[in-house]
């Protein structure tokens, strides 16, 4: 493959070509793809607007480059490896061809349900391989696909559906994850009674569990399937036509709907899969996130699909049937690339050793994570135990924005450093700026992580929201893109992320805002005013530590905490629940009446001897007695 650096030397230079030259540079990439139509100019952007458009004119459809292009040579190579969630159930192995012949059928359904270039379709389903398949069959057509991750509320499922106005739901009769069973058609049906853009309910029979069926709406996927052949052509679309809308939540209300389109997408996911991970010909690669977060659009569907690789898709969870699952599916399936989130590696280092020491990981070359900042203990018990000290191990710091990874060592070609992302990928500046938004010339430093070039995969905009889109990322730090992390720097130039600087709270691998957690427990009847934090957790990473005020004369009890947390369930997702609920009698306020989150975040961590000034505070005099109150 043509896409890959080979060596230290190599990365320094290409690195250097594509900071002079991000054109040429991204043009000579962009040369290792399928065109209808080449582009005119590879690069227009004016971040004061904030615009950025690659690869100009062109005409493609990245299924071609994900499908038809291996036909050829590898129609009979497997894409897809899918394990079930039960270890007792038979994997599948879907060839190129197969998967090409399933996309088309499926792009067919589709489109006899009425759906046409440039309409959304929410998908909202378990890790069946149909859910890959229905992804890559809008693209097909042009339809832009609008995942929602299959353990969100119908609350937010709806909300989620009606901001992009979709007209279309993919969903399934249910899902299987461990030992549980989620009701995916009934929490869609809840949805879609406030959801009146949708038209069509195609449901893919997964549970065989018995559902309510509304017969103006649902069809079943399979008899769908009946009706239809597998040939269908790629619809032409423009290198900024968009590809898909997926959410991410902001530190204030609304999710957001980040826009990725076509073109540059393409290129850079593949650019980055082939480069980090150093895929080979044949090689068997593993990402274990769900297609329901970005992790899994660009690095278990776009990019290793699009470079001809074998990756696999698993249904499952990491503690089932026991915590040796993920060792058991790399021995059966001779994983060589493994990627998964500090998260489920410290959940697994809890457990003994033996879990892990029985199954043969000879096979494996690579271990990647994701998701948040990596830990000494977890980067080390992940390099010695699984990856026997012989794997490099690629931290990859990116975002749902960013679309595909940014800084990261590329494996065995630069080096990894324990809890750094090390350097940044080819034609990506990063630099770390001050409070008053300098940039910051020492190598070694620490500061705000800004991005000051564009880069192919950036998301052009949030959905219907190009003012937020501005203010959120380009307007805190003018001609920089403002991630929302800090950083800091060694005498190398190895970034480390140090954590969110905003109120995002990463918790377990997932980017929760404290916003809508608080907006949600705010609706329940005996609540005045509450407010989340994020507290150091030995697993999840960080939890989140929620400060309640209720009204006079509520005594408030494990009772109402427990609902609380069902409310935050209900209209978010059972993953942002608080784990500590402290009701307090207020919150401490500035004179402007913003909640000091700094004291609350200290309290919540224990650092209640350190709590820097208070004397700005409106009220002083709460934080005594919230510090008294502690859980
Ligand atoms: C936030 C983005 C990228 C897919 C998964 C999360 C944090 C991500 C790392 C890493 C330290 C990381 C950042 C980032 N993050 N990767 N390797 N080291 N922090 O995507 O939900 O959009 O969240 O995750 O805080 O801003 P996301």
């Amino acid at each position: 493959m043509t896409l890959q650096i080979r060596s230290l030397e190599e990365y320094q230079k290409e690195y250097q070509k594509s900071i002079e030259n991000p054109a040429n540079f991204w043009a000579e990439i962009a040369e290792n793809f399928v065109w209808k139509k080449k582009w005119s100019k590879v690069l227009e952007y004016d971040w004061l607007q904030p615009e950025t458009k690659w690869f100009l004119g062109a005409q493609l459809n990245i299924t071609e480059n994900c499908l038809d292009r291996h036909l050829d040579t590898k129609g009979d190579q497997t894409a897809i490896i899918w394990e079930p969630n039960s270890p007792s159930e038979e994997a599948k192995h879907i060839s190129y061809k197969e998967l090409h012949s399933q996309v088309c059928a499926f792009a067919n359904v589709l489109k006899n349900n009425g759906v046409k270039k440039g309409d959304r379709v929410c998908i909202y389903m378990p890790m069946v391989a149909e859910l890959a398949v229905a992804v890559l069959a809008c693209a097909r057509i042009g339809a832009v696909h609008s995942v929602v991750f299959a353990g969100f509320s119908s609350t937010a499922l709806a909300a989620r559906i009606n901001d992009a106005a979709c007209k279309v739901l993919l969903t399934a009769d249910g899902g299987f994850r461990g030992d549980k069973i989620t009701p995916l058609k009934d929490i869609a049906d809840e949805a879609l009674k406030t959801c009146p853009t949708i038209q069509k309910s195609i449901v893919y029979k997964r549970t065989n569990q018995e559902v309510t069926w509304n017969p103006s709406l649902d069809v079943w996927w399979h008899e769908e399937l009946e009706k239809v052949d597998d040939n269908c052509p790629a619809e032409v679309m423009d290198s900024e036509d968009i590809l898909f809308i997926l959410y991410t939540s902001g530190s204030t209300g609304k999710p957001k709907g980040m826009v990725h389109t076509c073109g540059g997408y393409m290129v850079y996911t593949t650019y980055s899969f082939q480069n980090v991970f150093q895929y080979k010909e044949g090689d068997i690669y593993w990402c274990t996130a769900d297609i329901g977060w970005i992790t899994g659009h660009s690095y278990i569907v776009y990019g290793p699909l699009s470079s001809g690789a074998t990756t696999v898709m698993f249904e499952g969870v990491p503690s089932y049937p026991d915590y040796g699952r993920f060792w058991e599916v790399c021995e059966k399936h001779k994983v060589n690339q493994f990627y998964t989130a500090p998260t489920a590696i410290r959940a697994l280092a809890k457990h003994p050793t033996e879990l892990v020491d029985k199954y043969n990981l000879s096979d494996l070359k690579v271990l990647g994570t994701v998701g948040e900042p990596i830990n000494e203990e977890a980067w080390h018990w992940y390099d010695d135990h699984v990856g026997k000290n012989k794997c490099p191990i690629v931290d990859t710091w990116w975002q749902t924005e960013t679309g595909g990874m940014m800084i990261s060592s590329l494996a065995g070609i630069t080096k990894d450093k324990p809890t750094f992302a090390t350097l940044p990928l080819p034609g990506i500046q990063p630099v770390l700026l001050d409070n008053d938004g300098n940039e910051i010339q020492n190598t070694e430093a620490e500061g705000i992580l800004a991005i000051k070039n564009p880069w192919p995969s950036l998301a052009r905009t949030i959905y219907g929201d190009h003012q937020r889109y501005k203010n959120v990322y380009f307007s805190a730090y003018p001609n920089h893109y403002f991630p929302g992390d800090g950083a800091l720097r060694d005498g190398q130039g190895n970034y480390r992320i140090t954590g969110r600087v905003d109120d995002v709270v990463i918790v377990s691998g997932h980017n929760l805002g404290t916003a809508p957690i608080e907006n949600a427990i705010n609706e329940h009847e005996k609540v005045v005013e509450s407010a989340v934090v994020g507290f150091p957790h030995d697993i999840k990473g960080n939890a989140l530590y929620a400060y309640v005020i209720t009204y006079d004369g509520v005594v408030p009890d494990d009772e109402l905490a427990k609902e609380i947390r069902q409310v935050v369930s209900n209209t978010i997702g059972p993953i942002a629940k608080p784990d500590k609920i402290q009701f307090v009698s207020g919150l401490p306020k500035t004179r402007s009446g913003k909640i000091m989150r700094r004291i609350l975040r200290k309290v919540a961590a224990n650092e209640t001897s350190n709590l820097g000034d208070v004397s700005t505070l409106l009220n002083p005099e709460v934080v005594q007695n919230i510090i008294d109150n502690k859980l």
